[in-house]
């Protein structure tokens, strides 16, 4: 079982976008027992995902008591997605891992998750707190999107100084130049430089449709370029999680 989390602290960068996508490849395309889980009270992955709001808020209740969280998923449309969806309970999330001091709670639950699903694929919210960090400390492989600019990759410096500072062990990060735009020179600019090596998705409209049909990419648009972009880091990514495994 592995834990991808798309996470960045900037916002608006195409997380949830990114998440519900890569989702979808690894259970219908991919073929592996998936599990969507949206832990950003604003809900994008779960919006894009097509679920509407839950009237009971539960989204908590994971980090609450001792159900046990597979009962929390919910299946989807798509053979072998499944979705922990987000709703307004998460406001106090961070609150709460505050307060009962295990800064191991989340990579627990994924752990008790490996039973039902081998791909957990995280929408994190942007920002950072007790959440993320937790998130961070339970993922194999960070996934995170940075949009084409010399700022972006500052805060990808300052995203490595940080994790080396407050994790003893951190996951391996795959950067990802998102929302690229070849017609402008300060994305070809920033691309020249050092995220030359980085796996590209480009600004597409097919891949803003995502917000419009609320599904991922992958289904409605399988042959636009944003959609073999997205193909292409999927793959990209099985690779590295490959690689990880054999490492042990
Ligand atoms: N490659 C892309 N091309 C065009 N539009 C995109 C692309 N990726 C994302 N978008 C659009 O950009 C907006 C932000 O994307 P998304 O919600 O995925 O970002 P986010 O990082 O999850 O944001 P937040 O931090 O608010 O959760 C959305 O309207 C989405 O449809
Ligand atoms: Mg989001």
């Amino acid at each position: 079982m592995s834990v991808i989390a798309v996470y960045s602290p900037k916002g608006g960068v195409g997380k949830s976008t990114l998440a519900v996508d890569l989702a979808w490849r690894c259970a219908v395309p991919g073929g592996r027992r998936t599990l969507l889980w949206d832990l950003d009270v604003q809900g994008g992955a779960s919006y894009l995902m097509g679920l509407d709001e839950d009237e009971r808020p539960r989204a908590l209740a994971a980090f609450q008591r001792d159900t046990p969280p597979g009962q929390l998923a919910t299946p989807t449309r798509f053979d072998r997605l499944g979705v922990i969806g987000a709703d307004a309970s998460l406001r106090t999330l961070p609150l709460h891992l505050a307060r009962i001091g295990r800064r191991k709670r989340l990579a627990r639950l994924t752990e008790e998750l490996q039973r039902d699903f081998e791909r957990i694929i995280i929408d994190a919210p942007a920002g950072q707190n007790e959440v993320t960090e937790q998130i961070i400390a339970g993922a194999d492989v960070l996934i995170v999107p940075l949009p084409p600019s010399p700022l972006s990759a500052r805060a990808l410096d300052l995203l490595r100084a940080d994790l080396t500072r407050h994790h003893r062990r951190h996951p391996p990060i795959l950067p990802v130049l998102s929302m690229y735009d070849s017609r402008r020179k300060a994305h070809r600019e920033a691309r020249a430089g050092a995220m030359a090596a980085y796996p590209v998705i480009p600004y597409s409209s097919a891949i803003e449709q995502s917000a419009v049909q609320r599904a991922p990419v992958g289904t409605f648009a399988r042959h636009a370029e944003g959609a073999h972009a997205l193909d292409r880091l999927w793959r990209a990514i099985e690779v590295k999680l490959g690689e990880l495994e054999a490492r042990g």
